[in-house]
């Protein structure tokens, strides 16, 4: 048993309610490999900005939790390495699908940690979160739950169609549970292709596609309903269009991906969402980069010499993320 706060963790407590004052959000970054986990740091680190790291299903399957959990608290050291004095770095398990997943990184290190059963039956949704907040508690883990549905399908993540959060809902929940923020379903998806052409209209000019707005409607009534409380985002990379033209034109093929355009993201921000996760957008970086060094230099066998470029590329987007649409840079 480790505790996050031996390791230089920190929950997100303190973090979600200067968010929410401060009219900002809280990145929270999926990472798979050690190239993301570095241009987090090192983005994080320059901005000075509290960071989330998130570890998902697909991520422990690829690269092992336990390796995983060391590259984070590595992480704190680098962050520390590059001049942050007091890194503000939570280690968090994304859509943890059972309450033994939730105790095994409770137990080995984590800060917080999502327990997600939106997809359950409500009772059981309760029953399940109110189990994992139970555990957490006791050591000063934080818990994110889930109500409503997203929509779209993303390797392990996945889900037939969206339900938007039920406002009347959210009350007894939170109250029930305990949770400490609720992730909301209005309108966001997983992946690079967040909206079917025909959800969308298109930009007469570029013949882009130009997707329906979010449900600010549901979250104002949420809000409402949980003045002050903690809620959250998934599904909300913005699938940059010179990232998906990159890769295109470079071989790859990714017609029509479409994500949440940042002015959305910028007003979310300013609400009561003080958590957005993102991890397509970052996928699409590095790929875009990977394919353009491969393509113009196609000699290059070593690693180092694409994934150095891809590791910059990710660096620049999570910046921007951080400065341009969240607004959490100078606040750590
Ligand atoms: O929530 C979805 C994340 O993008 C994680 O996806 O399970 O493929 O790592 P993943
Ligand atoms: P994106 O696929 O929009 O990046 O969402 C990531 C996410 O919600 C991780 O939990
Ligand atoms: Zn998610």
């Amino acid at each position: 048993m480790v505790n996050f706060k031996e390791i230089g963790l920190v929950n997100t407590r303190e973090m979600f309610k200067k968010a929410i004052d401060g009219g900002y959000a809280i990145p929270a970054f999926n990472f798979n490999n050690m190239e993301q986990l570095q241009a987090i740091v090192q983005a994080a680190a320059e901005t000075k900005s509290p960071v989330i790291l998130q570890v998902s299903k697909g991520a422990r399957n690829y690269a092992n939790q336990t390796l995983l959990r060391y590259m984070a608290e590595g992480a704190v050291e680098y962050a520390k390495e590059l001049g942050w004095e007091k890194p503000q770095i939570v280690l968090h398990l994304d859509h943890g699908d059972s309450f033994e997943l939730c105790k095994s990184c409770v137990d080995m290190g984590f800060s917080s940690v999502m327990i997600d059963g939106s997809a359950l039956p409500y009772d059981e949704n309760v029953a399940l979160t109110k189990k994992v907040v139970e555990y957490a508690h006791q050591y000063d883990v934080t818990v994110e739950g889930e109500l409503g549905v997203l929509a779209g399908v993303e390797d392990e993540v996945q889900a037939e169609e969206s339900h938007y959060t039920k406002p009347e809902e959210v009350v007894d929940f939170t109250s029930k549970t305990g949770v400490d923020s609720l992730a909301i379903s209005i309108g966001t998806s997983h992946g690079a292709y967040k909206f079917k052409p025909e959800q969308c209209t298109r930009d007469p000019k570029t013949g882009k596609l130009v997707p329906p707005p979010l449900a600010f409607d549901v979250l104002k009534e949420i809000e409402k309903q949980l003045p002050g409380f903690p809620i959250v985002l998934h599904g909300s990379s913005s699938v940059p269009q010179d990232e998906v033209d990159t890769i295109n034109k470079f071989g790859g093929a990714l017609p029509d991906a479409v994500g949440i355009p940042e002015e959305q993201l910028r007003m979310a921000s300013k609400s009561a969402v003080c958590k957005i996760n993102i991890d397509s957008d970052s996928r699409l970086a590095m790929t875009a980069a990977i394919r353009k060094t491969l393509a113009e230099k196609p000699a290059e066998f070593d690693p180092r010499k694409y994934l150095g470029p891809a590791r910059d590329n990710m660096k620049k987007l999570y910046v921007h993320k951080i400065v341009d649409v969240l607004g959490s840079d100078g606040k750590a």
